[in-house]
């Protein structure tokens, strides 16, 4: 059976699954596979480990009669078309809870980053600009008592509202399609509206997945109610904040300032968001924890042995809605 791996990935994973002889890698290094490369190499597959840049539409999907399960390495799905897969009957996977704490941190370290100015003193340093201690430059937030906003609660929120409010001191406010009372009554966590978060937040971090009724939920009219000294850190899908807007609330100082991980296009930056000072950009690094990672490539290669080999349903089966099975 031909395992196709789009990307290098910690050993971790490639070992395990190197210990079934009846698995043949087809493994691929280097740059994203690009759509040909997909096909051709998706046609003879019966899994595939895919990540984030691979979009795994349903004519990719059409073009693999063998296959039974794409793993996927990463926690979000968006990229891989899975009423398709439910249709044809192909398992699809997802990494959830070992990713958890790396994102958390990373969101963390972005509100950090962008408040205390990290970036833009560092570059300041290194062109030789620091001729005397100044009282008056690099002014940011003290963190201690100020409101953190989490649209969306789900894992990755909850780690960060537990690493903000036991380490930092500050008042948590969320919003999701689903309350959390122990979580509310362990951190005084409130559940409000978005609107309300929004208007109070110091810094508002976005933890929803993308999904059709999340694109395009932070957009001009939802910046605008945002605090004018208040951040936006956005650690998991770009289109889910309108960038258009976003460069707009930046440039036009309707928010302090934002620190974003994901992009609209990704890999295609905007130029307009590379000439502000008041965001810190990263290149979707939100996982990149060497932990984080490892335990991701195992993941994925479990979840794989456990549908060729075991013959059973993936770990961490996405698709529940699945039809006729492919076996
Ligand atoms: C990273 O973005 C992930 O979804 O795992």
């Amino acid at each position: 059976m031909r395992v196709l791996i789009t990307r290098t990935i910690p050993r971790a994973g490639i070992e395990l699954l190197r210990k079934h002889p009846s698995l043949e890698l087809d493994y691929r290094q280097g740059a994203p596979l690009s759509t040909k490369e997909l096909i051709d190499g998706i046609k003879d597959a019966d899994a595939i480990i895919a990540v984030i840049p691979d979009k795994i539409t349903r004519e990719i999907l059409l073009s693999a009669p063998k296959l039974k399960i794409v793993a996927h390495y990463a926690v979000g799905y968006d990229n891989i078309d899975i009423a398709a897969a439910s249709e044809m009957g192909i398992y699809v996977s997802n990494t959830p809870g070992d990713l958890t704490e790396a994102v958390a941190e990373h969101a963390l370290a972005l509100m950090l980053s962008v408040g205390r100015q990290i970036p833009l003193a560092d570059k300041f340093t290194r062109a030789g600009e620091y001729k005397f201690w100044d009282p008056m430059i690099f002014l940011g937030p003290r963190f201690g008592g100020k409101t953190l906003g989490l649209v969306g609660f789900g894992r990755i929120a909850k780690h960060l509202a537990k690493l903000a409010k036991n380490g930092f001191g500050m008042r948590i406010l969320y919003n999701d399609v689903q309350r959390d009372e122990a979580l509310e009554k362990d951190l005084g966590a409130m559940f409000v509206s978005l609107d309300d978060l929004l208007g109070e937040s110091d810094f508002v971090s976005i933890h929803v997945p993308l999904l059709p009724s999340t694109k395009h939920l932070i957009t001009d009219r939802e910046l605008r109610k945002m605090k004018p000294t208040a951040y936006l850190i956005n650690t998991a899908r770009g289109p889910i904040v309108d960038e258009d807007s976003l460069i707009l609330a930046l440039q036009e100082k309707w928010i302090e300032g934002a620190a974003i991980d994901v992009f609209e296009e990704e890999p295609n930056i905007r130029t307009e968001l590379k000439q502000l000072d008041n965001v810190v950009l990263t290149p979707h690094i939100g996982s990149a924890t060497r932990e984080a990672r490892i335990e991701m490539s195992r993941m994925v290669a479990e979840n794989i042995l456990e549908v060729l080999i075991s013959k059973k349903p993936p770990i961490n089966l996405v698709n529940k809605d699945i039809k006729n099975v492919r076996v």
